[in-house]
């Protein structure tokens, strides 16, 4: 069983982002299993003097959650040509640990837009040593969309064949790399 988590950077209670990976735990394919990391908006802003004994058990929950994973899939909305501040802040967390090195990660995306945040965030996953999965994009377009709206996008046969398709490739992806560090 391939264990992945995911993650959305947007705390917005009718996120589409968050929707999105929502849909990806719902649709995981067989052999997979996706587990929504949901606690990004109780962190506190990552300090570098509260590392080591003095963690918060918020910033501890999510080291572990993501060490003990097989990979990692993140889907974040752009705010001002950027990456939001909790993604970024969850991040942070993790650039001094072991847990991001090497860890396979996808971005998936709920707006055809945020080209900016795509390119920041590829460039800090692949910086933290993510083992960054680049061969196949999900997006899946859902920007401005209301829940039921989102829902209804997320249910069509096409869109849970690509959620599927996506994972699929993640997980051969996880699986060739842990070969080549064996
Ligand atoms: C403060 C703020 C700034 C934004 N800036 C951008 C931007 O620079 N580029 C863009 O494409 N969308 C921008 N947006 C739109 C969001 O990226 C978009 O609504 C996204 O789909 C929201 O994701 P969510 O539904 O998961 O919250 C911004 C939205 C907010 C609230």
């Amino acid at each position: 069983m391939i264990d992945i988590l995911a993650l959305s950077g947007s705390l917005r209670a009718a996120s589409t982002n968050s929707a999105l990976v929502a849909a990806l735990a719902r649709n995981a394919p067989p052999g997979c299993r996706v587990t929504v990391h949901d606690g990004l908006a109780r962190l506190p802003i990552f300090n570098p003097d509260d590392e080591g004994d003095r963690t918060p058990s918020e910033a501890s929950r999510l080291i572990e959650a993501v060490a003990r994973a097989d990979g990692v899939i993140v889907s974040c909305p752009e705010y001002a040509h950027g990456v939001p501040g909790g993604l970024k802040n969850a991040l942070d967390w993790l650039v001094s640990r072991d847990a991001a090195i090497d860890k396979p990660a996808m971005l998936a995306h709920a707006s055809p837009r945020s080209l900016y945040a795509r390119a920041a965030l590829a460039e800090i996953m692949r910086t933290m040593s993510f083992a960054l999965y680049e061969d196949m994009a999900l997006e899946i377009a859902l920007l401005g969309k209301k829940p039921p709206e989102v829902e209804r996008i997320l249910g069509e046969e096409a869109n849970q064949r690509a959620m599927r398709e996506a994972v699929q490739g993640f997980m051969g992806f996880i699986r060739a790399n842990a070969a080549s560090s064996s």
